[in-house]
C-alpha cells in the first residue's frame, strides 16, 4: 500500500488548523479551496455566500505540490510529527499574491506582516480541502486557560450570563483599558470574556508568557465572578478592518453577545514612511456594516487618555479643548523600559510594571548580537577578538564569539561556499546567536555573510529576542587582496579556489548597517574597537 503523503504544518498553519477544528472559524471547515479563496478575496464570502473575511489557506512548496493529486488524503502533522488532521485535497493552485495583498490587506507594501508572509515567508502554492480531526494540537503551557468554544459557551450558560462582551488583545492591559472595559460592562450590563491572542501576533510584541502573567494580575481588578479568561490560538494577520470582522465572528462562535473594537483594531501600525495602513476607525466602520449578519453587537472604543487634573481616563474626543492629557504609545513604553526608567503610576499597575521590566530589562542588561560582515581579510576577526577581550575584561554578561572560521570547523564543517551553503551557514550562526541573545548573553558573529537576505533573516530572528547590531567592516577589496594574510586571494585569482567572495562570488554591501568601520590601516584595531564600544554605549547597550 502506498504511504500517505504528510505535510508538516508551519506555526501559522497549525494555528489555523486548530481554529478550524475547534469551530472557532465556523462556518469554515477546511483550508479554503480555490473557489472559496477567490470569492473571499473579492467579496468576503465563501463560494456558498456565507461571510468570511480573510483567506485561510494552506501554502505548500512546489516539491510537495508535485507529489499530491486531487482526491488524495494527506496527513497534516505538527513539527514533532504528531498527526493533527487528515485533509482531502480538493484543489491545488498558484495564487496571485499581488491581487490577494491588494484586495485583502489594501496594500502590496511588504512591511505589512501578512504581505511580507505571502511574498517572503510562506510557500508559493495553495492547497485546499476539508480537514478531519485526528488529534488537537497539544499545548503544554497554561492548559487551564485554553478553553474551546463549546466549553466557553457552556460556562456562560452555567453561570446564566446572557450578555458577554469579548475583549480581544495582543498586548498587556493597563489602567485605561481596565477602566474603559469596566465602564462598558456596567453600561450594557455584561460580563467579560477576556480572550487574548496567543497564536501568532505582530513580530516584536510582548511574549505571551509575560502577557498572561500581566492578565492574571489585571483580572483581579474586576468584580468577583465577572470575567472568564481564555487564550485564543489565532494567527493574526494584522489585517485591520477585515480582521476585525473575523475577530467578531470568532467571538460569536464562543458565545459572546458583544465585542469591543478599539482604535486601529488589528492594524499593523504605520509603514516605513510613517503612513498608517488603515484609518483609525476603519475597522469599526466595516464591522458596523456586518454586525447584524454576524449576530454580535459592537462596543466601539475610542483612543483612551489620562487627564491628570481630575485623575481620570477618558476617550480623547471627550477631553476638553485646553485640558491636559497624557498617553504612552507602545513605542514610548518600549523606550521607557529600554532606558530603565520608571513607568508612571497612572499608566499601569505596579504588578504589571514589574512583569514588563522583567521581560524587557534596560538595554544595558539585555542580550544582544553583534553581527560583523565584510570581505575575507577585511579585519572582522581582529576587531571581533578585540571586542571579545574588552567585554570579558569588563565582565557582566556572558560572551561568545562565533567567528567565520570557528563556525566552519565546529558547526558547518560539511558546507561549501555555494549560495545555498553560505545561507545555511549564516542561518546556523543566526540560530545560535539568537539563543545566546535570548538568554541575556552577547554573541559576536564574524562571518563574511555576503547576502543581504541572509543578514535580514538574522536581524528579524534576533530582534525578536534582543538587539541585533550589524557592523559593516568596509575595507576595500584592493586592501584585502593586498594583505592576503591567508594566501586565499592569490589562489582565487589563479582559479584554484572557486566561488571566492569578491573575486568570483558576489558581496552585497549592507544597505542599512548600524555601524560602519574601515580597517584599511588608517586606524589601529584598538582604535576601531574603542570606537565601536563608544557607539554601543551611546546606543545604550553598555553602561557608562
Ligand atoms: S560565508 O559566506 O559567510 O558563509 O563565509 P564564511 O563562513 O565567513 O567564510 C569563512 C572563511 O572561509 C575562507 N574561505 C572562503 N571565503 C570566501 N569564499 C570562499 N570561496 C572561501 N573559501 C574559503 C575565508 O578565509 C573565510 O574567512 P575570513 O575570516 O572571512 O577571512
Amino acid at each position: 500500500m502506498k504511504k500517505e503523503n504528510s505535510w508538516i504544518l508551519t506555526d501559522r498553519q497549525l494555528c489555523d488548523c486548530e481554529m478550524i477544528l475547534d469551530r472557532g472559524f465556523k462556518p469554515l471547515d477546511k483550508f479554503m479551496v480555490k473557489e472559496d479563496y477567490e470569492s473571499v478575496i473579492n467579496d468576503m464570502r465563501l463560494s456558498n455566500g456565507q461571510l468570511f473575511p480573510i483567506p485561510i489557506t494552506l501554502d505548500v512548496d512546489k516539491e510537495f505540490s508535485n507529489q499530491i493529486s486531487i482526491g488524495e488524503k494527506i496527513i497534516l502533522r505538527e513539527k514533532e510529527g504528531f498527526k493533527i488532521a487528515k485533509m482531502k485535497i480538493e484543489s491545488i493552485w498558484t495564487p496571485d499574491f499581488k491581487k490577494e495583498a491588494e484586495l485583502v490587506y489594501g496594500t502590496i507594501n511588504q512591511s505589512h506582516p501578512a504581505v511580507n508572509y505571502m511574498f517572503n515567508i510562506g510557500h508559493k502554492i495553495y492547497v485546499g480541502g476539508k480537514i478531519e480531526k485526528i488529534s488537537m494540537p497539544k499545548h503544554y503551557d497554561y492548559r487551564q486557560y485554553r478553553l474551546r468554544p463549546d466549553e466557553v459557551k457552556m460556562k456562560f450558560k452555567e453561570r446564566n450570563w446572557s450578555k458577554v462582551v469579548a475583549f480581544q488583545t495582543r498586548n498587556p492591559l493597563h489602567r485605561a483599558h481596565v477602566e474603559m472595559i469596566l465602564r462598558s460592562m456596567k453600561e450594557i450590563g455584561a460580563k467579560l470574556f477576556l480572550n487574548p491572542v496567543v497564536g501568532l501576533t505582530k513580530p516584536g510584541d510582548v511574549d505571551h508568557y509575560t502577557r498572561v502573567r500581566c492578565y492574571e494580575h489585571v483580572i483581579k481588578k474586576y468584580p468577583k465572578d465577572s470575567v472568564i479568561f481564555s487564550l485564543l490560538p489565532l494567527a493574526m494577520r494584522m489585517g485591520g478592518p477585515r480582521e476585525a470582522l473575523l475577530h467578531a465572528m470568532v467571538r460569536k462562535n464562543y458565545g459572546c453577545t458583544h465585542i469591543i473594537v478599539g482604535r486601529d483594531h488589528a492594524g499593523p501600525g504605520k509603514d516605513k514612511n510613517g503612513n498608517p495602513f488603515y484609518g483609525p476607525y476603519d475597522a469599526q466602520d466595516l464591522l458596523s456594516d456586518y454586525k447584524k449578519e454576524i449576530g454580535i453587537e459592537m462596543v466601539p472604543f475610542q483612543f483612551m487618555v489620562y487627564t491628570p487634573v481630575d485623575k481620570s481616563y477618558k476617550a480623547l474626543s471627550d477631553v476638553d479643548n485646553n485640558e491636559k492629557y497624557e498617553t504612552i504609545s507602545g513605542t514610548e513604553l518600549r523606550e521607557i523600559l529600554d532606558k530603565g526608567n520608571d513607568l508612571p503610576e497612572w499608566f499601569t499597575y505596579p504588578e504589571v510594571a514589574n512583569e514588563l521590566i522583567k521581560s524587557r530589562p534596560p538595554l544595558h542588561k539585555r542580550g544582544f548580537t553583534i553581527f560583523f560582515t565584510g570581505l575575507s581579510g577585511s579585519g572582522k576577526s581582529t576587531i571581533a577578538n578585540g571586542l571579545l577581550i574588552k567585554f570579558l575584561e569588563n565582565g557582566g554578561r556572558p560572551v561568545t564569539l562565533l567567528d567565520g572560521d570557528i563556525v566552519r570547523t565546529h558547526l558547518s564543517s560539511e558546507l561549501g561556499f555555494s549560495k545555498e551553503h553560505r545561507s545555511l551557514n549564516i542561518q546556523r550562526i543566526g540560530f545560535v546567536a539568537s539563543e545566546i541573545t535570548k538568554n541575556g548573553g552577547i554573541a559576536i558573529c564574524a562571518p563574511i555573510a555576503p547576502y543581504e537576505q541572509d543578514r535580514k533573516i538574522n536581524r528579524e530572528l534576533i530582534s525578536r529576542v534582543g538587539s541585533f547590531i550589524e557592523i559593516y567592516v568596509n575595507t576595500s577589496l584592493e586592501k584585502c587582496e593586498e594583505r592576503d594574510s591567508k594566501g586565499l586571494y592569490q589562489l582565487a585569482r589563479e582559479g584554484k579556489i572557486k566561488e571566492f567572495t569578491g573575486i568570483s562570488d558576489p558581496y552585497e554591501e549592507p544597505k542599512y548597517p548600524d555601524i560602519v568601520v574601515n580597517s584599511d590601516g588608517s586606524r589601529s584595531p584598538e582604535e576601531l574597537v574603542d570606537n565601536i564600544l563608544q557607539q554601543l554605549t551611546k546606543m545604550g547597550y553598555l553602561s557608562n
